[in-house]
Order: C-alpha cells, then structure tokens, then sequence
C-alpha cells in the first residue's frame, strides 16, 4: 500500500538506523515480531487487537520499538514510550510524527526506576512491554511497578531463556507468570500484576546491579 504509515515510518527511522539504534532488521521483520506481543495480550484478553482499550507503556523503546508498531496493530490503545536516552527519544518522536499516531502516543526522555516513583505512572497502565531491555530480574523490576493491579506485562525474550522467566520468583516484583507464547520465530513472556507491589521498587540502577531482585 503506497504511502503506508509503514512506508513513512520506514523513511523516518533512516537517522536511527544509519545510528545503529535499530539493527538491520526490514521493517517488514520488525512488524512480524511485534505480532508476537499482539497475539499475547488478545490471549489472554480474548479479544482482537482492534478491540483492545487502555494505556500501554513501552519501556526502553529506542526508536519506538516494540510500542510504536503496537500502537499501530492496535488502534484504541494510548500508548507511553519511555528512553533514557535523549537521542533515542528523539527518533521514537520522528516516528510517532511520520506515524500520524501523536494524538495517543508521547514520548518521553527517562529512566524507568524514576518514573516508576511518580503519581501519574506507578500503577497507570493496562500494559507494558519491553524488548532487549535486559534480564528477567531487571525487566520485572523495572515494568512491574508501571501497571496496574491485574494489568499484563509481555516481554519478548529467547527461546532458551524463557524457563528463567517461568522459574523466576516473580512475587518479589509483584507479578505471576501467566504463559510463554512462540510465534514467528519470536517468544513472548506474558506477566500478570498480583500480590503487593514493595515500595522500594524499582530501585535505582546500582542497588539492581549490586543485588537483582531475584
Ligand atoms: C537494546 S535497546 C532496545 C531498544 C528497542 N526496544 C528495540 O528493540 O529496538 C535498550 C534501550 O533501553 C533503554 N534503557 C535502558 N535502561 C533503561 C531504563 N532504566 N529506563 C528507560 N530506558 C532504558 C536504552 O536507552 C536503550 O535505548
């Protein structure tokens, strides 16, 4: 389809991948893998993707990967994407623009265990999602916090590392594990919010490293 939100945003991630941000997967690759996400949340909501509501949170986006394209596979949800980095921000706002989704996707420049403090974000979103942010630990301390009580939390992650994620005593961080879907060469960990979320969480990069949750 010509001039396509993909096209657009095609010609609007040239910066990010000329910057290494968003590997040399096509574009047709990047949607493919997010469909993966997709299939994992209507799931577990049996629902379509069309029919899918809330606000969705994708931490660690970079160029705006997977939450930009998921905001396009699922055209109700509002979505937040968070980078630490300025830069990266910078291109997930082009896409957002070349997308055409401005009207229910920000972005915004910061560090998951900041906002995961705040008012307007702890327990605010129905979802969140995260591709190669890092190891389960990390990942489920930093997301968890972000969603609301029974929300969904769904992580792509390699195949031979989803039994950590099943394994994993994800009570610490507040979540139970709700299954490990594999499509398109993809696998996707999907989370639940249960249980009490501790106060302290997400704590601050070097106590992470110093001493993962689990
Ligand atoms: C390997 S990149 C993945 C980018 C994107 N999700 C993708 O798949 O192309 C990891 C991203 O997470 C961001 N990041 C790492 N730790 C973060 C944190 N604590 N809060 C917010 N962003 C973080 C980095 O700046 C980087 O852009």
């Amino acid at each position: 389809m010509p001039d396509s939100p993909y096209e657009r945003l095609e010609a609007a991630w040239l910066p990010a991948r000329a910057d290494g941000v968003l590997g040399s997967a096509p574009m047709q690759e990047l949607v493919t893998h997010t469909a993966g996400y997709v299939s994992a949340v209507c799931a577990v909501l049996g629902v379509d993707a069309h029919q899918v509501a809330g606000v969705g949170v994708d931490v660690g986006t970079g160029a705006g990967v997977p939450g930009l394209l998921l905001a396009l596979a699922m055209p109700q949800m509002r979505w937040r994407l968070v980078d630490a980095s300025e830069r990266r921000c910078d291109f997930a706002r082009a896409g957002v623009q070349a997308a055409g989704v401005q009207d229910r996707v920000s972005v915004h420049h910061g560090r998951a265990e900041d906002l995961g403090h705040q008012g307007e974000w702890r327990e605010a979103h129905d979802l969140a999602v995260a591709r190669l942010l890092g190891t389960p630990a990390e990942t489920g301390e930093l997301l968890m916090p972000l969603v609301r009580p029974a929300g969904l939390v769904v992580v792509s992650a390699r195949k031979e590392a989803t039994a950590a994620w099943s394994e994993a005593p994800l009570d610490a961080v507040g979540a139970e594990f709700v299954g490990v879907d594999h499509l398109n060469e993809g696998s996707f960990v999907t989370l639940r919010r249960s249980g009490d979320l501790v106060a302290a969480l997400p704590r601050r990069n070097r106590a992470r490293r110093r001493s993962p949750i689990f």
